[in-house]
């Protein structure tokens, strides 16, 4: 690929919510992502993810419920307007996505002597998030759309998920075909949040607090 094309990618990438067709994936293609996955960089060569692929109609309705629960724990956090455009804001693709993908975090992957952790214990978390944004990227490249559920609690999804209690579920991962993906991210064309300008968030020589 060219660097074009790694732009163009990283530019189509979308979290996708109402897209997905249900459509299967092609295993190979499947493979292909979570190769990519696999190779992000993680600190003191840790890779301290796991992935969890979960095609159960059962166990998926079973999170789904969750979810919407902790939704409605949002919505009623939220007052007047804001309520009211979180009301139009779509934020899971669970059951409608062809497979959800489960990236875990394990703290104790290479023992404890993990070169470049002692400083910042949490350079594995951040190692765990490069892997999911390699997925997504090449999930993009391949046609294919992502939507990141952040709306659980942990022990919901380990009981689940029968995940050991040392080990974090991080993201809930909705993979599949799309109709198409979004130009516009979804909470900016429901007036949620729109995007800062990359001015806004570049200093020079030091932090700079009137930008921030
Ligand atoms: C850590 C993380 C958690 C997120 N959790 C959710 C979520 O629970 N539901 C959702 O609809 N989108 C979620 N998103 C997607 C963001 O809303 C989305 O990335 C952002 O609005 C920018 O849109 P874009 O990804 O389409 O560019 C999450 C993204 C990240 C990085």
């Amino acid at each position: 690929m060219t660097s074009a094309g790694l732009y163009d990618v990283i530019g189509r990438r979308r979290d996708v919510r109402a897209e997905f067709t249900g459509a299967p994936i092609d295993p190979e293609a499947l493979d292909r992502i979570l190769g990519a996955a696999h190779t992000a960089p993680s600190v003191g060569m840790s890779q301290p993810w796991d992935f969890v692929l979960v095609r159960d109609q059962r166990t998926r309705k079973a999170f789904h419920t969750h979810v919407l629960g902790e939704r409605r724990v949002f919505q009623d956090s939220l007052d007047g307007e804001r309520a009211q455009t979180f009301t139009t804001i779509k934020i899971e693709g669970i059951l409608e996505s062809t497979v959800g993908i489960v990236v875990t975090y394990d703290p104790t992957r290479a023992g404890p002597a993990v070169l470049g952790r002692h400083t910042n214990p949490e350079a594995g978390l951040y190692s765990v998030c490069l892997a999911i944004e390699n997925l997504w990227l090449a999930a993009t490249a391949e046609g294919l759309g992502v939507g990141w559920v952040s709306f659980f609690r942990e022990p919901f999804l380990r009981e689940l998920l029968g995940i050991p209690a040392t080990i974090r579920p991080i993201a809930w991962l909705c993979v599949g075909p799309v109709t198409s993906l979004q130009v516009t991210p979804d909470l900016e064309r429901h007036g949620w949040r729109s995007p800062a300008p990359l001015s806004s968030v570049v200093h020079y020589e030091q932090y700079d607090s009137a930008r921030a």
